[in-house]
């Protein structure tokens, strides 16, 4: 049964009211012909039979002296048997308390939701309403009795991450008809949720919506790629007036909508887009002066968020939605620039830890359904990953003292699979590559990382002789790789794609002597033989940029980001994206072109730190100590950025033309930052902050609030500041 009803007396008025309820399947709740708060697709999807989530409602609002009634609709959602625990607690004046729990009183019955499943749309048949069902006084006589069942072993636990709502409504660009009865909306925007649908018609009219992200030349939708999901939703007309409806229990990915059944010509205002996701505060902002780069900055940012569902999804309109864990370690970073994730993460760290087994495995997907366990270790290392990020950026060592014990069994599991000091065992790789690594060598390399995190997580949670066994591990690993894969006649390692070499060279795993030489054929290949585009996969993706800029090459990574032929992020923005693809090439049949997958999308963190030049300070954690070193390349003459942190607002902002460069930043309250601006080819330089000088020919002026010093730095200056505002203007001729 699909609905739930009970109904109990409450003798004074409320105070204060929680409800909490743990869905296995999704559930709405209800109270006195109320929904309760704005949540939708509650709970969050986890390993159940580990810990099943508990959603807190507050219920204060909604209840009355008298007769009450709690109400609920359910859902399958991602559960096999659907269940439900509810917990009223009720405050009453003068203290009293009062409580309702689900158990074998309640009634149930099936609603007007017919169907309802999350890859094939939802079904809702209006003339099944009974009206009065959520409220008081309703006659349940012919209604079931709940069935009571065992709950599932594992804990609960509550749901301490934002919910997924309804965040935005959109409304349609146009709507065409490219055939009788067959109406096409465009949304103008690739985005996670549905339709909100205005209608009026006879009873028993069907109406039937279906999604898609693509369309034909002829305007008909193109669900080529969506493979086996149906994707589609059914609104049966009880014929009273004007009718608004929206689904519950399912969500869709899409950026077209086709209606037919519609009595009549619908207007462009029969249907409303709402987007649904995981309501992660946004806490980041880019822009720049270069569009195209405002533009991936726009993609990145709907892909990301509308792959939050509770989990972070691969995507969200075919048949899969899966926690891969690869694209989740790729994108982690730019997430945490732009959205606070850090309870988000602190869930899924969780979720990781559930699929856990004694050997320490993992799995490619979390929870687990698609994919293999043990996990790819490009994929796997998104547990040391995750909590190695959600550390380094929120400061929470707590994560680290929760997690340890699983990263270290991850680990070692690793070490069982050690071949010659490498781990070679891969299923998938650098993903989706132009040009293809060995996936041994991609294993290896994470093996290193993995190695390395936890050497390092050991040393801040003063566990030394862990710091010391796998900070040698790490040694040991670094000496094997370079002498398996590197090849000294090409100067490369392994078959020396780009993401061959740059994997080494992020790392630092490469012999000082040898680094030149790899570093030379990265450059080589990527400025001569692909004229300055990447042929990497998500993994090559997510380091190279950075690679680049830490190695005094940004102007080589403005040229790969702001390309616009294939393959690159502008081809994309070009060929009419509105999230990141799943591949760099453009393809719109069937089988596997996800046109909404953020995976790509992890050169997002790149902008902020190397544009904006927001970036944590070598070593310090918690953006305690900042260092802002924006790269002012080529014909980028002004970009800005700014994230919230747990201190508070990080920013940077700055504009530049022949003579000057201004340079505005903001530094949280107990935090401090180095600064370097650039200084070009000027001579005689001067440096003002507000209407100040801190550096003329005479060298630093010292006393000035907020400044701790200014020195000259290879290529410009660098200024240490503590807190505040601060607006720096360098001039020279
Ligand atoms: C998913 C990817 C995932 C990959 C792993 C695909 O089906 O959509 O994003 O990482 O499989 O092979």
């Amino acid at each position: 049964k699909n609905q739930l009803r009970k109904e109990f007396e409450l003798g004074k008025r409320v105070t204060r009211a929680r409800a909490y309820v743990c869905g296995l399947g999704y559930s709405e709740l209800r109270l006195n012909g109320r929904k309760v708060g704005r949540n939708v697709l509650d709970p969050a999807w986890t390993t159940y039979d580990k810990r099943a989530l508990y959603v807190t409602y507050d219920a204060t609002g909604y209840l009355q002296p008298g007769r009450n009634a709690v109400a609920l609709m359910l859902g399958q959602g991602w559960f096999k048997d659907i269940a439900l625990l509810v917990h009223l607690k009720i405050e009453l004046e003068g203290g009293e308390t009062f409580e309702v729990v689900s158990d074998a009183s309640w009634k149930g019955q099936d609603g007007p939701i017919v169907m309802s499943s999350v890859y094939n749309g939802e079904t809702y048949d209006a003339r099944l309403e009974t009206p009065g069902w959520d409220r008081p006084g309703y006659d349940d006589g012919r209604w079931v009795a709940a069935e009571v069942v065992a709950g599932p072993k594992g804990v609960l636990s509550a749901q301490m991450m934002p919910a997924i709502q309804v965040v935005d409504t959109i409304v349609p660009l146009k709507m065409t008809c490219p055939k009788p009865g067959v109406h096409v909306y465009d949304m103008g925007q690739n985005f996670s949720g549905w339709i909100q649908l205005r209608v009026r018609g006879q009873p028993g009219t069907a109406v039937k919506l279906r999604f898609a992200e693509l369309i034909y030349d002829n305007g008909m939708i193109n669900r080529e790629n969506l493979r086996g999901a149906r994707a589609e939703d059914v609104y049966i007309l009880k014929g009273d007036g004007e009718e608004i409806w929206e689904p519950r229990f399912t969500y869709h990915g899409f950026r077209y909508v086709e209606l037919s059944g519609y009595p009549g010509v619908p207007a462009v205002n029969a249907v409303k887009g709402r987007v649904v996701h995981t309501a992660v505060e946004p806490t980041g902002s880019f822009a720049c002066s270069k569009p195209v780069l405002n533009s991936l900055q726009r993609i990145i940012i709907w892909g990301q968020k509308t792959n939050l569902h509770s989990i972070p999804t691969d995507c969200c309109q075919r048949d899969e939605r899966m926690g891969w864990m690869g694209d989740a370690q790729g994108t982690a970073e730019e997430a945490i620039y732009n959205f606070d994730m850090s309870a988000f993460y602190a869930n899924f760290l969780r979720d990781i830890r559930d699929v856990q087994d004694e050997k320490g495995t993992i799995t490619d997907t979390v929870p687990h359904i698609w994919g293999s366990r043990p996990a790819d270790p490009a994929w796997g290392t998104a547990y040391p990953l995750i909590a190695w990020y959600v550390y380094q950026y929120y400061g929470d060592r707590r994560v680290l003292e929760e997690h340890y014990d699983g990263v270290k069994k991850y680990v070692e599991f690793l070490r069982t699979r050690a071949e010659n000091g490498l781990v070679k065992f891969s299923y998938y790789g650098d993903w989706v590559a132009v040009d293809r690594t060995p996936g041994d060598v991609v294993s290896s390399f994470y093996y290193y990382y993995d190695v390395k995190v936890l050497a390092e997580m050991a040393k801040v949670l003063g566990k030394e002789a862990d710091a010391k066994i796998y900070g040698e591990l790490a040694g040991a690993i670094k000496l094997a790789f370079h002498r398996e894969y590197y090849d000294p006649k090409t100067r490369s390692y392994a078959n020396g794609t780009q993401t061959a070499n740059a994997l080494p060279l992020f790392l630092d795993m490469v012999p000082e002597a040898e680094r030149g030489g790899v570093w030379g054929s990265l450059f080589d290949n990527i400025v001569y033989k692909n004229n300055s585009h990447l042929t990497t996969g998500i993994i090559g993706t997510k380091y190279i940029m950075e690679l680049l800029t830490n190695s005094g090459t940004s102007d080589l990574a403005y040229d790969i980001a702001t390309q616009t032929t294939y393959p690159s992020w502008g081809y994309m923005i070009e060929n009419g994206a509105t999230t990141l693809w799943e591949l760099w090439e453009l393809r719109e049949g069937p089988s596997m072109n996800s046109h909404n997958h953020p995976m790509f999308g992890s050169v997002g963190s790149w902008l902020y730190k190397a544009l904006a030049g927001i970036n944590l300070a070598a070593g310090s954690v918690g953006f305690e100590k900042i260092r802002i070193a924006p790269q002012m390349v080529r014909d980028l003459h002004h970009a800005a950025g700014s994230t919230r942190t747990v201190r508070g607002e990080v920013s940077s902002s700055w504009s530049r033309d022949g003579q000057s460069v201004n340079l505005d930043v903001i530094i949280p309250v107990g935090s401090e930052a180095e600064v370097i601006i650039p200084k070009f080819n000027l001579e005689n330089i001067v440096i003002t902050e507000g209407d100040q000088i801190a550096w003329d020919v005479r060298g630093y002026q010292a006393g000035m609030q907020g400044i701790q010093s200014v020195e000259k730095a290879p290529t410009g200056f660098l200024i240490k500041i503590g807190s505040g505002r601060h607006s720096f203007r360098l001039r020279g001729d």
